[in-house]
């Protein structure tokens, strides 16, 4: 396994549209496997591909309840009672907005091996999954935000 770099705001990569994964082989399994080093040697949330470069469909989450790898995701339902809270991102380093976000969120991805699977998150990791769903098309939070929150507010 491998850190990869962090890619920040501002490079292109971050603003494109991510392509289905399609052959579920060796060097998926090295993505993944290097991904979540990043993810943990960062101490975030979640990462998607096109954040160490590639632009595939492919997160990695861990809301501190172990590590969960989507493939190729796709929101199913999403609550229609929302949060608002302060999101951040590995490549935005020390911004943070207020995003408004479901509450609760259904999603179907496959595994490293390419089977299906559904799973529901609530809180942080409903928010997380529209976070990191939002980077594989090229969206990134602070496009959602309502206002980002002030270098005072941060330290307060
Ligand atoms: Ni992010």
């Amino acid at each position: 396994m491998a850190i990869r770099n962090i890619v920040k705001f501002g490079e292109e990569v971050l603003n494109k549209k991510c392509r289905p994964v399609e052959k579920f082989d060796q060097k998926l399994a090295i993505l993944l496997d290097d991904m979540k080093e990043t993810l943990y040697d960062a101490d975030g949330v979640g990462l998607a591909a096109p954040q160490v470069g590639i632009l595939r469909r492919v997160v990695v989450i861990d809301d501190g309840s172990g590590l969960l790898e989507l493939i190729n995701p796709e929101i199913l339902e999403t609550s229609k009672e929302t949060q608002i809270d302060a999101e951040g991102c590995l490549s935005n380093p020390g911004q943070y907005g207020m995003v408004e976000r479901p509450y609760r969120v259904k999603v179907r991805a496959q595994d490293r091996n390419g089977n299906w699977f559904e799973k529901e998150g609530e809180g942080l990791l409903a928010r997380a999954f529209c976070h990191e769903l939002d980077h594989l098309e090229g969206i990134l939070f602070t496009s959602r935000a309502s206002r980002m929150l002030s270098v005072d507010e941060l330290q307060g």
